[in-house]
């Protein structure tokens, strides 16, 4: 009886001993949260750069890095206008921003990337009230959504992560063109190496992981970033793709798991701010122009994976994509 007792009190000591190192190792880990973040936290935009007069359409800019790039361009003196499927959400962003950055020209624009009804509704209303356009920023994106299609019958991922994007991008050409020099900065991810074109099964009916089709879909960014830079020469307009880093965004929210992950790991991930540096560094920094096409992280140019530099897929996605947008971009 004794010695059962105590072969039991051992238990409890070593299970206690156990428990004090896991939570001090936790405790450590977190504590030291703030250092890790710092040395994962990579580039800072420093141009100082103003912008008075140029104008920037953001896509996704109610929240995330998207409403942290408008705020510090807004900041910059530049009429920013906002596009979103949620209009009111986006003048939420936008009247902290104006107050924020006491720049009135902050404006909100309905865009549903999902819908192309809506990208060419959008496209319509921005070039008859705008004259010019210097900047797009194709920031919006979805992550690990279950199997869905969009209104016109596109895997989600791809029709809102690419061809949503591209739609958009097509329509506002002309004027990125007259407005030169100008420049398209597209969010990609470093996700893009796990991705891979199957053009057998473009929108996953045949096999379905949300997970890829993230991946997929973000390395179509990266291929169209350097096909589009391609057929661009020569206009003063010019293309970057960028990988924002690990940042703690609404990206997920379409991913229980994920969202969990997220909450306990957020610590150590990028603020939304140092999210948004690469996206401006591209958008801003001055001489840039040699590297059209590039992608970039941290505010530097960066590795991408083979399967992202092939040509041919590249081009072979181009026709694909006009084929199903039914738009014939040369
Ligand atoms: C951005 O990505 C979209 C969709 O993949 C593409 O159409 C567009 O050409 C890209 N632009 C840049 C600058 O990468
Ligand atoms: C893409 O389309 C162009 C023009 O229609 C064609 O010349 C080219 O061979 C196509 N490329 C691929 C890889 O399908």
């Amino acid at each position: 009886m004794v010695k059962a007792a105590t072969i039991a009190t051992e238990e409890v000591d070593k299970m206690l001993v156990i428990l004090v190192l896991c939570t001090s190792f936790l405790s450590i880990l977190y504590l030291t949260a703030p250092s890790i973040r710092k040395f994962f936290a990579g580039g800072v935009c420093t141009t100082n750069v103003r912008i008075p007069g140029k104008v920037v359409v953001i896509t996704g800019a109610n929240t995330g890095i998207g409403k942290e790039t408008a705020r510090e361009l807004a900041r910059r003196g530049a009429r920013v206008y906002i596009a979103c499927r949620d209009v009111l959400k986006g003048e939420s962003a936008a009247s902290e921003i104006r107050a924020d950055t006491k720049n009135s020209q902050v404006l909100v624009r309905k865009l549903d990337l999902s819908d192309t009804k809506s990208i060419r509704a959008f496209a319509e209303g921005f070039l008859a009230e705008e004259k010019k356009l210097h900047i797009l920023i194709n920031n919006a994106g979805v992550m690990m959504c279950p199997f869905s299609k969009t209104t016109d019958g596109f895997e989600t991922h791809l029709g809102v992560n690419h061809l949503g994007h591209f739609l958009l991008t097509y329509l506002l050409l002309e004027r990125l063109k007259e407005s030169a020099p100008a420049r398209v900065v597209n969010l990609s991810s470093v996700a893009h190496l796990g991705g891979k074109i199957r053009f057998h099964d473009l929108h996953g009916e045949k096999r379905y992981c949300s997970g890829f089709a993230y991946c997929h879909s973000k390395l179509a960014n990266v291929l169209f970033t350097r096909e589009l830079a391609r057929r661009l020469q020569g206009t003063g307009v010019t293309a970057y793709v960028v990988h924002p880093g690990v940042v703690m965004s609404e990206i997920v929210r379409h991913s229980f798991l994920l969202c969990l992950l997220w909450r306990l790991f957020s610590p150590f991930f990028k603020s939304t701010r140092q999210g948004a540096q690469t996206s401006l560094y591209c958008a801003l920094e001055e001489g840039l122009e040699p590297l059209s096409g590039k992608y970039f992280s941290d505010c530097k140019r960066t590795w991408v994976s083979p399967r992202a530099r092939d040509k041919k897929t590249a081009e072979r996605l181009w026709n694909v994509s006009c084929e199903l947008l039914g738009i014939q971009w040369e």
